[in-house]
């Protein structure tokens, strides 16, 4: 359904943005939040322009493939939301929750705007393999119409949260803090593998490239550099296939 984005819904957006705010901060959600707004954008194909940040995530065909285990406890989390705002679209909803948790675990602001439609159909789009290299990445993100740069700020999203052994077969932390975003994915990922912490094949690909090292090397260095080109890439990926009103 269009969405009308009339100062009504700006008002229940920012209402939204507020109750996001706390559930995210009183249940400490944050990862999940980014990671449910990832899934759902980056199934994205700029080619046949299908996909995207759609709400098509709330399916239970697309939820229950099996890179989006866990991922039912941030639907959840965001149902509770959208019973307050139901004129929100869970698309907006979605990505606003993805923005907001960045925000509250001290990550940079992201530009945000509304009036995402809802698809009525769950998508196809694959993503990203964690036992794959830099070719992989490089091609699942080009359908998406993202960069080489767009990789590596975007892969600093790993600054939050872990891996469960129950849902992706991984487990542990990729940084010291994970409720904190900040740099420290990268200056971790360049110190090589830490007792403790994780890093996927994915996660050392972009050490292992002649093209997205550079870009570690400057987001571990320089954390200003990281938060401004991830606040650029993230609100690319929350508007594939999307022309703001
Ligand atoms: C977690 C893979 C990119 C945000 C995970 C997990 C895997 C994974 C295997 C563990 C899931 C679990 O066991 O709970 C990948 C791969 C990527 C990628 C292969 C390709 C580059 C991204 C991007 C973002 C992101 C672009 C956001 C911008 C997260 C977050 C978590 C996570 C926040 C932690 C979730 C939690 O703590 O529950 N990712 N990811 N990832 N991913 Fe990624």
């Amino acid at each position: 359904m269009a969405v009308n984005v009339d100062a009504e819904y700006l008002k229940e957006i920012e209402k939204t943005r507020r109750d996001l705010r706390a559930l995210i901060s009183s249940r400490n959600c944050a990862p999940i939040m980014l990671r449910l707004a990832w899934h759902d954008a980056g199934t994205y194909d700029a080619k046949k322009k299908t996909g995207g940040p759609n709400g098509s995530i709330r399916f239970k065909d697309e939820l229950n493939r099996s890179h989006n285990n866990g991922l039912e406890k941030a639907v959840a989390f965001c149902e509770e939301v959208k019973a307050k705002h139901p004129r929100v679209s869970y698309a907006d909803l979605y990505q606003l929750a993805g923005v907001v948790a960045v925000e509250v675990t001290g990550g940079p602001a992201i530009q945000f705007s509304p009036g995402r439609k809802d698809a009525d159909s769950p998508d196809e789009g694959e993503l990203p393999d964690p036992n794959q290299g830099a070719s992989h990445l490089r091609t699942l993100f080009s359908r998406m119409g993202l960069s080489d740069r767009d990789i590596v700020a975007l892969s600093g999203g790993h600054t939050l949260g872990r891996a469960h052994k129950d849902r992706s077969d991984f487990e542990g932390a990729w940084t010291q803090d994970p409720l904190k975003f900040d740099n420290s994915y990268f200056v971790e990922l360049l110190k090589g593998e830490t007792p403790g912490l994780l890093q996927l094949k994915t996660d050392k690909a972009l050490l292992g490239d002649s093209k997205f090292h550079p870009y570690v090397e400057l987001y571990a260095k320089e954390e200003n550099v990281f938060f401004k080109d991830y606040a650029n890439s993230h609100k690319k990926l929350s508007e594939l296939g999307f022309n703001p009103p």
